[in-house]
Protein backbone atom coordinates (compact mmCIF):
# COMPACT_ATOMS: atom_id res chain seq x y z
CA UNK A 1 0.00 0.00 0.00
CA UNK A 2 1.50 3.28 -0.99
CA UNK A 3 0.35 6.89 -0.58
CA UNK A 4 -0.70 8.43 -3.72
CA UNK A 5 1.89 10.88 -5.40
CA UNK A 6 1.19 14.72 -5.54
CA UNK A 7 -0.45 16.00 -8.78
CA UNK A 8 1.33 19.11 -10.34
CA UNK A 9 -0.02 22.10 -9.29
CA UNK A 10 -1.75 24.12 -6.58
CA UNK A 11 -5.05 21.85 -6.22
CA UNK A 12 -7.19 24.84 -6.25
CA UNK A 13 -8.77 27.51 -9.50
CA UNK A 14 -7.05 30.53 -10.19
CA UNK A 15 -10.25 32.46 -10.17
CA UNK A 16 -10.56 31.49 -6.20
CA UNK A 17 -7.08 32.11 -5.50
CA UNK A 18 -6.81 35.63 -6.93
CA UNK A 19 -10.49 37.04 -5.37
CA UNK A 20 -10.64 36.22 -2.23
CA UNK A 21 -14.13 37.23 -1.20
CA UNK A 22 -15.69 39.07 2.18
CA UNK A 23 -18.04 36.99 3.73
CA UNK A 24 -21.68 37.52 4.42
CA UNK A 25 -23.60 36.61 7.52
CA UNK A 26 -25.82 33.49 7.94
CA UNK A 27 -29.73 34.38 8.20
CA UNK A 28 -30.30 33.41 11.28
CA UNK A 29 -33.94 34.95 11.70
CA UNK A 30 -36.97 34.27 9.88
CA UNK A 31 -37.55 37.10 7.02
CA UNK A 32 -39.39 38.25 3.99
CA UNK A 33 -38.44 39.33 0.54
CA UNK A 34 -40.55 40.17 -2.58
CA UNK A 35 -38.16 36.96 -4.30
CA UNK A 36 -35.81 34.76 -2.45
CA UNK A 37 -32.84 33.61 -5.33
CA UNK A 38 -31.14 29.74 -3.86
CA UNK A 39 -27.64 30.36 -5.14
CA UNK A 40 -25.11 32.94 -5.40
CA UNK A 41 -23.14 31.84 -8.65
CA UNK A 42 -23.35 33.40 -12.40
CA UNK A 43 -27.40 32.73 -12.87
CA UNK A 44 -28.42 33.74 -8.81
CA UNK A 45 -26.60 37.05 -8.76
CA UNK A 46 -27.34 37.86 -12.43
CA UNK A 47 -30.92 37.41 -11.67
CA UNK A 48 -30.84 39.25 -8.22
CA UNK A 49 -28.94 41.95 -9.55
CA UNK A 50 -31.49 42.47 -12.58
CA UNK A 51 -34.73 42.08 -10.18
CA UNK A 52 -33.01 44.93 -8.06
CA UNK A 53 -32.93 47.09 -10.77
CA UNK A 54 -36.41 46.46 -11.47
CA UNK A 55 -36.90 47.53 -7.87
CA UNK A 56 -37.63 44.18 -6.35
CA UNK A 57 -36.77 43.67 -2.55
CA UNK A 58 -34.57 39.86 -3.01
CA UNK A 59 -33.00 38.14 -0.53
CA UNK A 60 -30.12 35.81 -1.94
CA UNK A 61 -29.04 32.45 0.25
CA UNK A 62 -25.82 30.49 -0.59
CA UNK A 63 -25.34 27.24 0.96
CA UNK A 64 -21.75 27.43 0.49
CA UNK A 65 -19.91 31.46 -0.52
CA UNK A 66 -20.87 33.25 -2.79
CA UNK A 67 -18.95 32.31 -6.23
CA UNK A 68 -17.23 29.47 -4.86
CA UNK A 69 -19.35 26.93 -6.15
CA UNK A 70 -19.21 25.91 -10.45
CA UNK A 71 -18.86 29.27 -11.02
CA UNK A 72 -15.84 29.89 -9.22
CA UNK A 73 -14.15 26.68 -11.41
CA UNK A 74 -15.51 27.93 -14.56
CA UNK A 75 -12.75 28.50 -17.71
CA UNK A 76 -14.79 31.61 -17.76
CA UNK A 77 -15.33 31.99 -21.29
CA UNK A 78 -18.32 34.60 -21.77
CA UNK A 79 -19.36 33.02 -25.95
CA UNK A 80 -22.40 32.70 -28.01
CA UNK A 81 -20.16 29.95 -29.63
CA UNK A 82 -21.24 26.49 -27.93
CA UNK A 83 -19.35 24.08 -30.09
CA UNK A 84 -21.37 22.32 -32.92
CA UNK A 85 -24.80 23.49 -31.13
CA UNK A 86 -26.56 26.03 -34.45
CA UNK A 87 -26.46 23.05 -36.98
CA UNK A 88 -28.06 20.64 -34.52
CA UNK A 89 -30.80 23.49 -33.25
CA UNK A 90 -31.39 24.44 -37.09
CA UNK A 91 -32.55 21.01 -37.18
CA UNK A 92 -34.62 20.24 -33.88
CA UNK A 93 -35.78 23.61 -33.42
CA UNK A 94 -35.84 25.26 -36.83
CA UNK A 95 -34.33 28.50 -38.20
CA UNK A 96 -35.94 30.45 -35.83
CA UNK A 97 -34.95 28.52 -32.58
CA UNK A 98 -31.27 28.49 -33.74
CA UNK A 99 -31.67 32.36 -34.05
CA UNK A 100 -33.15 33.10 -30.75
CA UNK A 101 -30.58 31.06 -29.08
CA UNK A 102 -27.97 33.16 -30.77
CA UNK A 103 -29.69 36.45 -29.71
CA UNK A 104 -29.79 35.33 -26.29
CA UNK A 105 -26.60 34.21 -25.54
CA UNK A 106 -24.75 37.16 -27.73
CA UNK A 107 -27.31 39.29 -25.67
CA UNK A 108 -25.39 37.55 -22.78
CA UNK A 109 -22.04 38.35 -23.51
CA UNK A 110 -22.96 42.03 -24.04
CA UNK A 111 -24.95 42.30 -20.61
CA UNK A 112 -21.55 41.14 -19.10
CA UNK A 113 -19.35 43.62 -20.82
CA UNK A 114 -21.89 46.42 -20.47
CA UNK A 115 -22.48 45.71 -16.40
CA UNK A 116 -18.58 45.21 -16.26
CA UNK A 117 -18.56 48.87 -18.04
CA UNK A 118 -21.27 50.32 -15.92
CA UNK A 119 -20.27 49.14 -12.42
CA UNK A 120 -16.68 49.68 -13.28
CA UNK A 121 -15.45 46.41 -12.74
CA UNK A 122 -12.30 45.27 -13.28
CA UNK A 123 -12.50 41.89 -14.18
CA UNK A 124 -10.01 41.07 -16.96
CA UNK A 125 -12.47 41.42 -19.56
CA UNK A 126 -10.86 40.88 -22.80
CA UNK A 127 -12.72 40.41 -26.42
CA UNK A 128 -11.78 37.82 -28.69
CA UNK A 129 -13.02 34.97 -30.96
CA UNK A 130 -13.93 31.79 -30.19
CA UNK A 131 -13.06 28.94 -31.87
CA UNK A 132 -13.97 25.11 -32.44
CA UNK A 133 -11.87 22.92 -34.56
CA UNK A 134 -10.62 19.84 -35.51
CA UNK A 135 -7.72 17.83 -36.52
CA UNK A 136 -10.05 15.03 -38.23
CA UNK A 137 -9.92 15.96 -41.91
CA UNK A 138 -13.33 13.37 -42.44
CA UNK A 139 -15.19 15.99 -40.04
CA UNK A 140 -14.62 19.09 -42.97
CA UNK A 141 -18.30 18.86 -44.09
CA UNK A 142 -19.61 19.33 -40.79
CA UNK A 143 -17.39 22.20 -39.16
CA UNK A 144 -18.73 24.16 -42.76
CA UNK A 145 -22.17 23.17 -41.99
CA UNK A 146 -21.96 24.32 -38.34
CA UNK A 147 -20.48 28.01 -39.83
CA UNK A 148 -23.31 28.64 -41.81
CA UNK A 149 -25.83 27.63 -39.13
CA UNK A 150 -24.37 29.96 -36.79
CA UNK A 151 -23.81 33.14 -39.45
CA UNK A 152 -27.80 32.26 -40.54
CA UNK A 153 -28.28 32.41 -36.93
CA UNK A 154 -26.91 36.01 -36.80
CA UNK A 155 -23.39 35.47 -35.32
CA UNK A 156 -20.21 36.81 -36.74
CA UNK A 157 -19.58 33.49 -37.82
CA UNK A 158 -16.93 32.07 -40.93
CA UNK A 159 -15.13 28.83 -41.73
CA UNK A 160 -11.66 28.83 -41.37
CA UNK A 161 -8.51 26.22 -41.66
CA UNK A 162 -5.89 28.55 -40.14
CA UNK A 163 -5.49 29.13 -36.41
CA UNK A 164 -3.06 30.79 -34.15
CA UNK A 165 -2.93 27.47 -31.81
CA UNK A 166 0.83 26.20 -32.14
CA UNK A 167 -0.13 22.92 -33.78
CA UNK A 168 -2.56 22.45 -37.42
CA UNK A 169 -6.06 21.67 -37.73
CA UNK A 170 -8.17 20.53 -40.37
CA UNK A 171 -11.47 23.07 -40.01
CA UNK A 172 -12.81 25.38 -37.67
CA UNK A 173 -15.64 27.33 -36.92
CA UNK A 174 -14.80 31.08 -35.75
CA UNK A 175 -17.03 33.39 -33.98
CA UNK A 176 -16.00 36.73 -33.63
CA UNK A 177 -16.80 39.22 -30.53
CA UNK A 178 -16.74 36.78 -27.89
CA UNK A 179 -15.36 37.44 -24.35
CA UNK A 180 -13.61 35.72 -21.47
CA UNK A 181 -13.10 37.11 -17.83
CA UNK A 182 -12.34 36.65 -14.56
CA UNK A 183 -15.57 35.42 -13.02
CA UNK A 184 -15.31 36.04 -9.48
CA UNK A 185 -14.18 39.49 -9.87
CA UNK A 186 -17.11 40.23 -12.09
CA UNK A 187 -19.50 38.30 -9.08
CA UNK A 188 -17.91 39.45 -6.05
CA UNK A 189 -18.07 43.11 -7.59
CA UNK A 190 -22.07 41.97 -8.66
CA UNK A 191 -22.34 41.10 -4.81
CA UNK A 192 -21.42 44.16 -3.56
CA UNK A 193 -24.05 46.08 -5.57
CA UNK A 194 -26.58 43.90 -4.97
CA UNK A 195 -26.36 44.62 -1.24
CA UNK A 196 -25.24 48.31 -2.07
CA UNK A 197 -28.96 48.80 -3.49
CA UNK A 198 -30.84 46.70 -0.66
CA UNK A 199 -30.74 43.58 -1.66
CA UNK A 200 -29.48 40.57 1.45
CA UNK A 201 -26.72 37.84 1.20
CA UNK A 202 -27.19 35.49 3.37
CA UNK A 203 -23.84 32.58 2.79
CA UNK A 204 -23.84 29.21 4.75
CA UNK A 205 -27.21 29.32 4.68
CA UNK A 206 -28.10 25.80 3.15
CA UNK A 207 -32.29 25.95 1.65
CA UNK A 208 -33.90 22.26 2.36
CA UNK A 209 -37.36 23.05 2.23
CA UNK A 210 -39.37 24.92 -0.21
CA UNK A 211 -43.24 25.46 0.53
CA UNK A 212 -44.88 26.97 -2.90
CA UNK A 213 -48.12 29.49 -2.30
CA UNK A 214 -49.07 33.07 -1.70
CA UNK A 215 -46.59 33.44 0.07
CA UNK A 216 -43.68 30.79 -0.94
CA UNK A 217 -41.49 30.14 1.79
CA UNK A 218 -38.28 28.22 1.88
CA UNK A 219 -36.53 26.64 5.07
CA UNK A 220 -32.81 26.32 5.65
CA UNK A 221 -31.08 23.69 7.61
CA UNK A 222 -30.70 25.94 10.57
CA UNK A 223 -35.18 26.16 10.71
CA UNK A 224 -35.32 29.66 9.53
CA UNK A 225 -37.78 30.80 7.00
CA UNK A 226 -38.39 33.47 4.35
CA UNK A 227 -41.18 34.25 3.28
CA UNK A 228 -41.39 35.44 -0.63
CA UNK A 229 -43.41 36.29 -3.54
CA UNK A 230 -41.17 34.49 -6.01
CA UNK A 231 -38.73 32.06 -5.59
CA UNK A 232 -35.51 31.30 -8.13
CA UNK A 233 -34.09 27.80 -8.05
CA UNK A 234 -30.38 28.77 -9.12
CA UNK A 235 -28.42 26.20 -7.85
CA UNK A 236 -26.85 24.10 -10.94
CA UNK A 237 -28.46 21.08 -10.12
CA UNK A 238 -32.25 21.82 -8.99
CA UNK A 239 -31.98 21.45 -4.82
CA UNK A 240 -35.59 20.57 -5.63
CA UNK A 241 -37.02 18.58 -8.30
CA UNK A 242 -40.68 18.84 -8.84
CA UNK A 243 -41.13 18.52 -12.30
CA UNK A 244 -38.55 15.46 -12.90
CA UNK A 245 -35.94 17.78 -13.96
CA UNK A 246 -33.05 15.17 -12.50
CA UNK A 247 -34.01 12.56 -15.33
CA UNK A 248 -33.36 15.07 -17.86
CA UNK A 249 -29.58 16.29 -16.86
CA UNK A 250 -26.60 14.49 -17.07
CA UNK A 251 -23.79 15.85 -14.92
CA UNK A 252 -20.64 16.04 -16.68
CA UNK A 253 -16.86 16.58 -14.76
CA UNK A 254 -14.00 18.27 -16.65
CA UNK A 255 -10.27 18.90 -15.55
CA UNK A 256 -8.31 21.91 -15.50
CA UNK A 257 -4.80 22.37 -15.95
CA UNK A 258 -2.75 25.45 -16.15
CA UNK A 259 0.80 27.16 -16.29
CA UNK A 260 1.97 30.39 -17.50
CA UNK A 261 3.34 31.07 -21.06
CA UNK A 262 5.27 34.28 -22.46
CA UNK A 263 2.50 36.31 -23.18
CA UNK A 264 4.45 36.83 -26.87
CA UNK A 265 3.10 32.86 -27.28
CA UNK A 266 -0.26 32.97 -26.11
CA UNK A 267 -3.02 32.41 -28.41
CA UNK A 268 -5.39 35.39 -28.94
CA UNK A 269 -8.37 33.29 -29.47
CA UNK A 270 -10.54 30.89 -27.54
CA UNK A 271 -10.15 26.88 -28.91
CA UNK A 272 -12.48 23.57 -27.85
CA UNK A 273 -12.21 20.27 -29.47
CA UNK A 274 -13.89 18.06 -28.82
CA UNK A 275 -11.31 15.38 -30.15
CA UNK A 276 -9.36 13.99 -27.59
CA UNK A 277 -12.23 13.48 -24.90
CA UNK A 278 -12.40 17.29 -25.42
CA UNK A 279 -9.93 20.21 -25.24
CA UNK A 280 -10.57 24.00 -24.53
CA UNK A 281 -8.17 26.91 -24.14
CA UNK A 282 -8.20 30.38 -23.25
CA UNK A 283 -5.38 32.41 -21.79
CA UNK A 284 -5.70 34.85 -18.77
CA UNK A 285 -3.73 38.24 -17.64
CA UNK A 286 -0.85 36.72 -15.18
CA UNK A 287 2.30 38.31 -14.50
CA UNK A 288 4.73 41.02 -16.27
CA UNK A 289 5.55 39.54 -19.54
CA UNK A 290 3.73 36.26 -18.92
CA UNK A 291 -0.09 35.23 -19.28
CA UNK A 292 -1.55 32.00 -17.49
CA UNK A 293 -2.80 29.25 -20.30
CA UNK A 294 -5.84 27.61 -19.25
CA UNK A 295 -6.58 24.12 -20.66
CA UNK A 296 -10.18 22.05 -19.78
CA UNK A 297 -10.35 18.63 -20.71
CA UNK A 298 -11.10 14.85 -19.93
CA UNK A 299 -14.95 15.11 -19.57
CA UNK A 300 -16.58 12.00 -16.95
CA UNK A 301 -19.42 11.58 -15.56
CA UNK A 302 -18.52 11.92 -11.47
CA UNK A 303 -18.04 8.93 -9.66
CA UNK A 304 -16.96 6.95 -12.61
CA UNK A 305 -13.19 6.54 -11.52
CA UNK A 306 -10.17 8.73 -10.78
CA UNK A 307 -9.19 11.23 -11.66
CA UNK A 308 -5.33 10.82 -11.56
CA UNK A 309 -4.75 9.20 -14.98
CA UNK A 310 -6.89 12.01 -16.49
CA UNK A 311 -5.19 14.91 -15.02
CA UNK A 312 -1.69 13.33 -16.10
CA UNK A 313 -3.29 13.22 -19.55
CA UNK A 314 -4.72 16.93 -19.51
CA UNK A 315 -1.49 18.09 -18.20
CA UNK A 316 0.92 15.86 -20.22
CA UNK A 317 -1.39 17.47 -23.67
CA UNK A 318 -0.40 21.12 -22.32
CA UNK A 319 2.69 20.50 -21.82
CA UNK A 320 3.28 19.13 -25.58
CA UNK A 321 1.47 21.42 -27.65
CA UNK A 322 2.75 25.12 -25.68
CA UNK A 323 6.09 26.46 -24.41
CA UNK A 324 4.24 26.53 -20.54
CA UNK A 325 6.01 26.75 -17.20
CA UNK A 326 5.42 24.41 -14.27
CA UNK A 327 1.62 23.63 -14.36
CA UNK A 328 0.66 26.43 -11.52
CA UNK A 329 -2.82 25.18 -10.80
CA UNK A 330 -5.11 22.62 -11.40
CA UNK A 331 -8.93 21.82 -10.64
CA UNK A 332 -12.64 20.85 -12.00
CA UNK A 333 -15.34 21.85 -13.12
CA UNK A 334 -19.09 20.36 -13.09
CA UNK A 335 -21.72 20.97 -15.27
CA UNK A 336 -25.12 19.68 -16.39
CA UNK A 337 -26.22 19.14 -19.57
CA UNK A 338 -29.74 19.10 -20.55
CA UNK A 339 -30.83 16.06 -22.64
CA UNK A 340 -31.73 18.44 -25.97
CA UNK A 341 -28.72 20.41 -24.79
CA UNK A 342 -30.68 23.56 -24.67
CA UNK A 343 -30.96 24.85 -20.70
CA UNK A 344 -33.82 24.69 -18.42
CA UNK A 345 -34.86 27.98 -17.53
CA UNK A 346 -38.24 29.61 -16.38
CA UNK A 347 -41.22 28.08 -14.45
CA UNK A 348 -39.89 25.39 -12.36
CA UNK A 349 -43.43 22.99 -13.36
CA UNK A 350 -46.20 22.52 -15.38
CA UNK A 351 -48.03 24.38 -12.67
CA UNK A 352 -45.74 26.93 -10.96
CA UNK A 353 -47.18 30.23 -10.47
CA UNK A 354 -43.94 31.78 -8.32
CA UNK A 355 -41.29 29.18 -8.44
CA UNK A 356 -38.66 29.13 -11.12
CA UNK A 357 -35.25 27.62 -12.36
CA UNK A 358 -32.60 28.13 -14.11
CA UNK A 359 -30.23 24.99 -14.45
CA UNK A 360 -28.52 22.62 -17.60
CA UNK A 361 -26.35 25.18 -18.90
CA UNK A 362 -23.96 22.11 -19.94
CA UNK A 363 -20.08 23.81 -20.26
CA UNK A 364 -21.79 26.95 -21.38
CA UNK A 365 -22.90 28.64 -17.55
CA UNK A 366 -20.92 31.75 -17.89
CA UNK A 367 -23.20 33.27 -20.62
CA UNK A 368 -26.46 31.13 -19.55
CA UNK A 369 -26.24 32.24 -16.04
CA UNK A 370 -26.48 35.71 -17.39
CA UNK A 371 -28.78 34.93 -20.39
CA UNK A 372 -30.80 33.45 -17.14
CA UNK A 373 -30.74 36.59 -14.93
CA UNK A 374 -32.13 38.42 -17.67
CA UNK A 375 -34.97 35.84 -18.40
CA UNK A 376 -36.07 35.60 -15.07
CA UNK A 377 -36.20 38.89 -14.09
CA UNK A 378 -38.42 39.86 -17.19
CA UNK A 379 -40.37 36.92 -16.68
CA UNK A 380 -40.51 38.15 -13.19
CA UNK A 381 -42.00 41.56 -13.57
CA UNK A 382 -44.14 41.06 -16.23
CA UNK A 383 -41.95 40.51 -19.23
CA UNK A 384 -41.64 37.99 -21.55
CA UNK A 385 -38.49 37.84 -24.22
CA UNK A 386 -39.36 36.14 -27.85
CA UNK A 387 -36.62 33.43 -26.80
CA UNK A 388 -38.12 32.73 -23.62
CA UNK A 389 -39.95 29.76 -25.03
CA UNK A 390 -36.61 28.10 -25.77
CA UNK A 391 -35.82 27.55 -22.57
CA UNK A 392 -39.04 27.03 -20.94
CA UNK A 393 -38.16 23.94 -18.80
CA UNK A 394 -41.92 22.73 -19.78
CA UNK A 395 -41.38 22.28 -23.11
CA UNK A 396 -43.12 19.34 -24.22
CA UNK A 397 -41.84 18.47 -27.52
CA UNK A 398 -38.53 17.40 -25.72
CA UNK A 399 -40.14 14.57 -24.23
CA UNK A 400 -40.49 13.01 -27.76
CA UNK A 401 -37.46 14.11 -29.55
CA UNK A 402 -35.02 13.54 -26.61
CA UNK A 403 -36.68 10.22 -25.50
CA UNK A 404 -33.36 8.52 -26.51
CA UNK A 405 -30.83 10.81 -24.48
CA UNK A 406 -33.94 10.34 -21.52
CA UNK A 407 -33.62 6.95 -21.95
CA UNK A 408 -30.24 6.50 -21.70
CA UNK A 409 -29.90 8.77 -18.74
CA UNK A 410 -31.99 6.63 -16.64
CA UNK A 411 -30.18 3.38 -18.35
CA UNK A 412 -27.22 4.90 -16.64
CA UNK A 413 -28.59 5.53 -13.27
CA UNK A 414 -30.42 2.00 -13.40
CA UNK A 415 -27.16 0.63 -14.18
CA UNK A 416 -25.03 2.93 -11.00
CA UNK A 417 -28.22 1.68 -8.57
CA UNK A 418 -27.47 -1.95 -8.99
CA UNK A 419 -24.67 -2.34 -10.83
CA UNK A 420 -22.37 -0.36 -8.31
CA UNK A 421 -23.67 -2.78 -5.31
CA UNK A 422 -21.49 -5.55 -7.08
CA UNK A 423 -18.67 -3.84 -8.02
CA UNK A 424 -15.58 -6.05 -8.01
CA UNK A 425 -13.41 -2.81 -7.24
CA UNK A 426 -15.02 -2.39 -3.83
CA UNK A 427 -12.61 -3.48 -1.36
CA UNK A 428 -13.64 -6.67 1.00
CA UNK A 429 -11.94 -4.99 4.42
CA UNK A 430 -11.03 -1.82 6.43
CA UNK A 431 -7.81 -2.85 6.12
CA UNK A 432 -6.83 -2.86 2.69
CA UNK A 433 -7.26 0.63 2.01
CA UNK A 434 -4.16 2.65 1.96
CA UNK A 435 -3.23 6.04 3.79
CA UNK A 436 -4.79 8.62 1.43
CA UNK A 437 -7.34 6.22 -0.19
CA UNK A 438 -11.17 5.91 -0.07
CA UNK A 439 -13.41 3.04 -1.05
CA UNK A 440 -16.78 1.36 -0.60
CA UNK A 441 -16.23 -1.93 1.90
CA UNK A 442 -19.02 -3.45 3.43
CA UNK A 443 -19.44 -3.61 7.54
CA UNK A 444 -21.86 -5.59 9.15
CA UNK A 445 -23.76 -6.02 6.07
CA UNK A 446 -24.25 -2.14 5.37
CA UNK A 447 -21.88 -0.53 2.51
CA UNK A 448 -19.71 2.46 3.91
CA UNK A 449 -17.54 4.71 2.32
CA UNK A 450 -14.17 4.40 4.02
CA UNK A 451 -11.76 7.30 3.53
CA UNK A 452 -8.15 6.60 5.73
CA UNK A 453 -6.11 9.76 6.12
CA UNK A 454 -2.31 10.03 5.44
CA UNK A 455 -2.18 9.14 9.25
CA UNK A 456 -4.14 6.08 9.10
CA UNK A 457 -6.98 7.35 10.63
CA UNK A 458 -10.33 5.93 8.91
CA UNK A 459 -13.16 8.06 8.43
CA UNK A 460 -16.23 6.49 7.56
CA UNK A 461 -19.54 7.32 6.32
CA UNK A 462 -22.74 5.77 4.66
CA UNK A 463 -21.97 4.85 1.21
CA UNK A 464 -25.40 5.57 -0.25
CA UNK A 465 -26.36 8.80 -1.62
CA UNK A 466 -28.85 10.93 0.55
CA UNK A 467 -30.14 12.17 -2.99
CA UNK A 468 -32.13 9.21 -4.73
CA UNK A 469 -29.46 6.12 -2.89
CA UNK A 470 -27.25 5.16 -5.70
CA UNK A 471 -23.74 4.11 -3.73
CA UNK A 472 -20.59 6.78 -4.52
CA UNK A 473 -17.44 6.22 -4.98
CA UNK A 474 -13.87 7.62 -4.26
CA UNK A 475 -12.39 10.12 -6.20
CA UNK A 476 -8.87 10.40 -5.13
CA UNK A 477 -7.43 12.91 -6.89
CA UNK A 478 -9.90 15.25 -5.78
CA UNK A 479 -10.04 13.71 -2.06
CA UNK A 480 -14.38 13.33 -2.03
CA UNK A 481 -17.26 11.02 -2.82
CA UNK A 482 -18.72 11.16 -5.99
CA UNK A 483 -22.43 9.91 -7.11
CA UNK A 484 -22.51 8.75 -10.62
CA UNK A 485 -26.56 8.74 -10.68
CA UNK A 486 -26.88 12.72 -10.37
CA UNK A 487 -23.77 14.21 -9.46
CA UNK A 488 -23.85 14.87 -5.98
CA UNK A 489 -20.45 15.39 -4.07
CA UNK A 490 -19.59 14.80 -0.32
CA UNK A 491 -16.38 15.18 1.41
CA UNK A 492 -14.19 12.54 3.58
CA UNK A 493 -16.77 12.93 6.87
CA UNK A 494 -19.93 12.93 4.49
CA UNK A 495 -20.62 16.85 4.60
CA UNK A 496 -22.17 18.08 0.67
CA UNK A 497 -20.04 19.77 -1.58
CA UNK A 498 -22.16 19.45 -4.10
CA UNK A 499 -25.56 18.68 -4.85
CA UNK A 500 -28.60 18.06 -5.55
CA UNK A 501 -28.31 15.84 -2.11
CA UNK A 502 -29.41 18.20 0.31
CA UNK A 503 -27.94 16.37 3.55
CA UNK A 504 -24.58 14.84 4.44
CA UNK A 505 -23.18 11.13 4.32
CA UNK A 506 -24.18 9.97 7.68
CA UNK A 507 -21.47 8.63 9.36
CA UNK A 508 -20.77 5.00 10.27
CA UNK A 509 -18.99 3.55 13.35
CA UNK A 510 -16.38 0.95 11.68
FE1 LIG B 1 -28.95 11.36 -7.22
FE2 LIG B 1 -26.85 10.51 -5.87
S1 LIG B 1 -27.07 12.36 -6.90
S2 LIG B 1 -28.71 9.47 -6.25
Amino acid sequence: MTTPDALPGTAESYWMDTAPGPRWPRLEADTTADVVVIGAGMAGLSTAWELIRAGRNVAVLEADRVAAGVSGYTTAKLTAAHSLVYERLRRTRGKEGARAYARSQQGAVEQVAAVAAELGIDCDIERSSALTFTTDPHQRAMFEAEAEAAAEAGLDADFVTGTDLPFPVSAAVRVGNQARFHPRKYLLALADDITARGGVIHERTRVTGLTEGSPCKVTTEQGVTVSAADVVVATHYPVFDRALHFARLSPRRELVVAAPLPASEAPEHMYITDDMGKRSVRTAPFDEGRRLLIVTGESFTPGTGDSRERFLRLDGWMHEHFRVGATAYRWAAQDNEASDGVPLVGPFHPGARHVYVATGFGGWGMSGGAMAGQLLAAELTGAEPEWASLYDPRRLWSTVREGSALLQQQADVARHFVGDRLKSTHVDSVTDIAPGSGAVVRVEGRRCAVYRDEEGTAHAVSARCTHLGCLVAFNQAETAWECPCHGSRFGIDGEVLHGPALRPLPPRSI
